[in-house]
């Protein structure tokens, strides 16, 4: 076998798994791709941090700056914008494939760094930065690249999926929701990121980006949270045969001049009891895609957790593995303005 070499940055949830398991299946993922996975090594904050896997200590080291430029793929699970990004574009400058989890580089800098990788000829994967373990950007990257998608529904939070479901189905107040969703280790550290919906903008941002074959950044997609949902609420839109959810919504519309675009909105609607993302019960997420010719499609599962992630940043790094060997183009990874982004906020649909 050729061997190909594999650096992973950050050895949190994620990290720590995908480097594991780039230990255990060396050989079956060898058979796979064709060519040998060499993990050169594991970039971590402490050396002597616990871990939810064990690593072997000669592979951890602190210089992430020297370990991306002994890389043919760099696999970046550190989150955040920096240093993310500066060891992404030193691993890009390098000649290196990236493979990322980080939905807030993508939704904040992806065309920029795409259009960096495109220059020198890499390509940078991030499946695993929307939706976890749900295959959903390579569908839209390249299952639905010759249709025309013409609306996206999605559930992209599972906490506050898992918050509206509790006050829909069990009747829990909002606060008591949110208690059992934090001590069940559904929200990020920072809660606000979840309950206030910016995780899910910046989720919408990146499928509405694939979607449309356009940039729409993250601050341009309209934003309300969770935290004005009261039990009366949901309570009231029960009885009515509806279900109060976190949604993203991307689809085309017009402006009030009559000029077309994409609006992105993710803000709690009201959703027929009937449609199938209605029945998108606890942390699940999920995305409803209608697309002109394949019709209505839904992607379900799991929205995060170390394993359900470490699934799809796996498959990329087999996905860059084989476009190594093979000395390929690979798969493009840049988008280009075909429409713009429409400034809507406030249309309350109803779906
Ligand atoms: N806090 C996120 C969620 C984790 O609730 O979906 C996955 O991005």
């Amino acid at each position: 076998y050729r061997s190909v070499r594999v650096a992973v940055l950050g050895a949190g949830t994620v990290g720590s798994q995908v480097a594991a398991v780039l230990l255990e299946r060396r050989e079956e993922l060898a058979r796979r791709i064709g060519a040998d996975i060499e993990l050169v090594g594991v970039a971590v904050r402490r050396l002597d941090a616990p871990r939810d896997r064990e690593l072997p200590r000669e592979l951890l080291t602190t210089d992430a700056e020297s370990l991306v430029l002994r890389a043919d793929i760099v696999i970046e699970l550190m989150g955040g914008i920096e240093p993310a990004k500066s060891l992404i574009e030193r691993a890009i400058d390098g000649g290196a494939d990236v493979v990322t989890g980080n939905k807030a580089l993508i939704a904040a800098h992806g065309t920029e760094l795409f259009e960096r990788a495109e220059r020198v000829g890499a390509a940078v994967y991030y499946e695993a930065a929307v939706a976890a373990a749900i295959p959903i950007i390579r569908p839209l990257r390249e299952s639905l690249a010759g249709d025309n998608v013409t609306r996206i529904l999605a559930i992209v939070n599972g906490s506050t999926n898992f918050i509206l479901d509790r006050m829909h189905r069990f009747g829990d107040s909002a606060e008591a929701a949110q208690a059992t969703a934090l001590e069940l280790g559904y929200l990020e550290a920072d809660p606000t990121l979840d309950v206030e919906g910016y995780d899910a903008a910046q989720k919408a941002a990146i499928l509405a980006s694939l979607a449309f074959h356009t940039e729409i950044p993250a601050d341009a997609v309209y934003r309300e949270g969770i935290t004005s949902v009261t039990a009366d609420q949901v309570e009231s839109a029960r009885q009515a045969g509806y279900v109060i959810k976190l949604l993203a919504i991307v689809e085309k519309a017009v402006d009030a001049d009559g000029a077309a675009g994409v609006s992105v909105r993710v803000y709690p609607a009201l959703l027929n009891a009937d449609h199938p993302l209605a029945s998108v019960h606890g942390g699940n997420n999920a995305v409803f895609v209608e697309a002109e010719m394949a019709g209505p499609l839904m992607f379900y599962g799991a929205g995060a957790g170390g394993q359900e992630t470490a699934s799809a940043v796996l498959g990329d790094t087999v996905s860059a593995a084989r476009r190594h060997v093979a000395g390929g183009p690979g798969i493009a990874s840049s988008t280009h303005a075909e429409l713009p982004v429409l400034p809507i906020g406030l249309v309350r649909t109803r779906y």
